[in-house]
């Protein structure tokens, strides 16, 4: 079964990329097949997966604008990692060439069903803002995934991207859910970025991730070298973090297979702490996360349960 993943806030600078790439690199490292998409003309996505934006022959503007099939169009810059559906300032163009076209916020939905079940997981890079390309992966998501910085403007955008989302569901696609909100950025030490944390639980509730991506310098280091935070720095916590996302979100996944394969009345109420862990990695992801955090981010803030915050 594939899962089709928006990475979508659009609000810029909240993390959407680094999660896009680090989490698409977590779940390589798990063994899923990935395919990562980069929605924005911004091609950030495709120079952090180490694919040169000023050298794109073909990517995702071919298979949007032109019909060309995902198959020949993705590309991968290494071995073990990701296929790439690559991106750069040419995509402007196709938000005005979709505009003529029928179905236009159908593209991408179309391309996809073709080779969803090539892949576990598809993870889509949406640009800061609710444009048609933003629509087109609503349109072909299976889930939203709502990066938030911990910050004072963080609610303010946030309804107006989930009015979207139902926006969507009540129209094209019925089945849209949204994945969950992730902390991102995060920062113990810093009292309002608590603050606004303890109210996205208090608003959005089991919707918010328990794992939180603390702020790291190496997640900021590993785009400019074109590497993922797992081939910069596996033991860093940013690469901690993502592989207890990774394995948050496998783990939710492997539930609700299982709770549609069992008759209604047979299905027992799922409880976070006695669930298995799908795999070792995220078994040792949310031990180890939960170790290296930073003190301040525990023992200041009675507010968040240091374990449940941060890993799956
Ligand atoms: N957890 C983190 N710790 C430290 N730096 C981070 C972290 N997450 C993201 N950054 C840095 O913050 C900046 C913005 O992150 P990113 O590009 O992922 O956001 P975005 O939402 O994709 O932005 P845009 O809206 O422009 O597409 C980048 O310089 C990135 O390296
Ligand atoms: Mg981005």
């Amino acid at each position: 079964m594939s899962r089709i993943i928006a990475i979508a806030n659009q609000k810029g600078g909240v993390g959407k990329t680094t999660t896009t790439v680090n989490l698409s690199a977590a779940l390589v490292s798990m063994n899923k097949r990935v395919l990562l998409i980069d929605l924005d003309p911004q091609g950030n996505a495709t120079m952090g997966c180490g694919i040169d934006k000023h050298e794109v022959e073909k990517g995702i503007f071919d298979v949007l604008v032109d019909g060309m099939s995902v198959n020949e169009a993705q590309q991968k810059a290494a071995e073990n990692t990701c296929a790439v559906l690559a991106a750069n300032s040419d995509l402007t163009a196709a938000e005005v060439e979709l505009m003529d076209m029928d179905e236009r916020e159908q593209r991408l939905n179309n391309a996809l069903q073709l080779v969803r079940q090539d892949y576990d997981f598809i993870l889509i890079d949406c640009p800061p803002s609710l444009n048609i390309l933003t629509l087109n992966a609503f349109v072909a998501a299976d889930s939203v995934l709502v990066p938030v910085q911990c910050e004072y403007y963080a609610l303010e955008g946030l309804s107006a991207l989930l009015e979207t989302v139902e926006g969507v569901r009540e129209s094209v696609n019925p089945d849209i859910e949204i994945e969950g909100l992730l902390r991102t950025m995060y920062d113990g030490r810093n009292k309002l970025g608590v603050e606004v944390s303890a109210q996205l639980i208090e608003h959005f509730g089991e919707q918010v991730f328990k794992t939180v991506v603390p702020r790291n310098v190496r997640l900021a280091e590993a785009p400019s070298h074109g590497l993922s935070i797992m081939e910069y720095d596996n033991t860093s916590r940013g690469a901690l973090a993502y592989l207890a996302l990774a394995g948050e979100i496998v783990r939710k996944l492997a539930r609700a297979v299982h709770s549609v394969a069992q008759t209604p009345s047979l299905v027992e109420p799922a409880a976070d702490s006695a669930d298995t862990p799908s795999t070792e990695v995220a078994n040792l992801s949310s031990a180890e996360v939960a170790d290296s955090l930073p003190s301040t981010a525990t023992t200041d803030q009675p507010s968040l349960n240091d374990t449940e915050s941060v890993n799956g």
